[in-house]
């Protein structure tokens, strides 16, 4: 059986499987698989380990005559056809939890970032531009006892309410469900979107990407935010209207954005929202700490291995295949 990697991973995580599998693996690690190419090497493939990077669309999908298993090494989905996958008894494997806490820890990081103005006091000092100490340098928002509005209450978002409580800061949330262990134990508000966007100081969005979140942060929820609010996005970017977002940084409406995720991945460096000094920008690097990224990896490759030996995957996207809807 044939696994396509569309990406370099380590190799003491590729070499035992070559015993068992005939593995193709594409030689670049920080460059995506042309599309094309992918194509081709999927004619005969069993599996892929794949990537928020890769577009497996229903061509793909139903090209891959072979294919049994789709397995991402990603907790989002969004670039997979889960409903082709479905269709043809596909099995979309993903990786959650084992991300959550590398995720929170970087949406954090933006947090503080943007707040403190952390990128453009160090590009101060690399222009050479810091005369001296003063008054009002630099001054940004204060964290400490700040409120925080989650957008998403799902893992990550609840990390992010964790750490928020070290900073003693109210946390309200917005999630489909009520989430009684965050309010239990966090001390967490539920409130309606509205809400959320009017009191918080930080605005921070988890919410996965799906028809229903498209664009759901634009004019009018930017309209609603404070002037000192900081928005930060480390879930996907089409949950964002960029356009509005850039309007609403340029005129002031709202203080600083930190974002990890974009419309159109990578953003280019000629993007109007890389023009502002109040935008902290990073290339999709929510789960990238080395231990993470391993173990996002390993079980990957776990679901890939039980998919191919006709086992249900440790985490299944679309259980429906399964018959039982479980
Ligand atoms: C990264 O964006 C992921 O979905 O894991």
């Amino acid at each position: 059986m044939k696994i396509v990697f569309t990406r370099k991973i380590p190799t003491e995580l590729v070499e035992p499987l070559k015993e068992k599998y005939d593995i193709f693996m594409w030689d670049r690690e920080n460059e995506p698989m042309p599309h094309e190419r992918l194509l081709q090497e999927m004619k005969d493939a069993d599996a892929v380990f794949t990537n928020v990077a890769d577009r497996i669309d229903k061509q793909l999908i139903e090209q891959s005559s072979s294919l049994k298993v789709i397995s991402t090494m990603a907790v989002g989905y969004d670039n997979i056809d889960v409903e082709a996958a479905t269709t043809h008894g596909i099995a979309v494997g993903h990786t959650p939890g084992v991300l959550t806490e590398a995720t929170a820890d970087l949406t954090f990081t933006l947090l503080v970032a943007t707040s403190r103005r952390v990128v453009e006091g160090m590009d101060l000092i690399r222009r050479n531009e810091w005369q001296s100490w003063g008054p009002f340098l630099l001054t940004g928002q204060s964290l400490y006892k700040a409120t925080i509005g989650i957008i998403g209450m799902g893992r990550i978002g609840y990390g992010v309410a964790r750490r928020a409580k070290g900073f003693e800061m109210n946390i309200l949330y917005h999630n489909r469900s009520r989430k009684p262990e965050a309010e239990a134990e966090l001390g967490a508000v539920y409130c309606s979107l509205e809400e959320l966007l009017q009191q918080a100081d930080y605005i921070v969005l988890l919410a996965p990407s799906t028809p229903e979140t498209k664009n759901m942060i634009s004019h009018e929820q930017f309209e609603m935010m404070k002037e000192t609010a900081v928005f930060i996005n480390t879930s996907r970017g089409t949950n964002v209207d960029e356009e509005a977002l850039y309007q609403a940084l340029k005129e002031g409406k709202i203080f600083a954005a930190g974002l990890d995720v974009f419309e159109t991945e990578p953003i280019s460096n000629d993007h109007p929202l890389l023009t502002l000094n109040n935008v902290v920008a990073l290339p999709h690097i929510g789960s990238a700490n080395v231990e993470t990224r391993m173990r996002m990896a390993t079980l990957a490759i776990e679901n890939i291995e039980k998919g191919l030996a006709g086992e249900r995957l440790t985490h299944i996207v679309n259980a429906e295949i399964y018959g039982n809807g479980k």
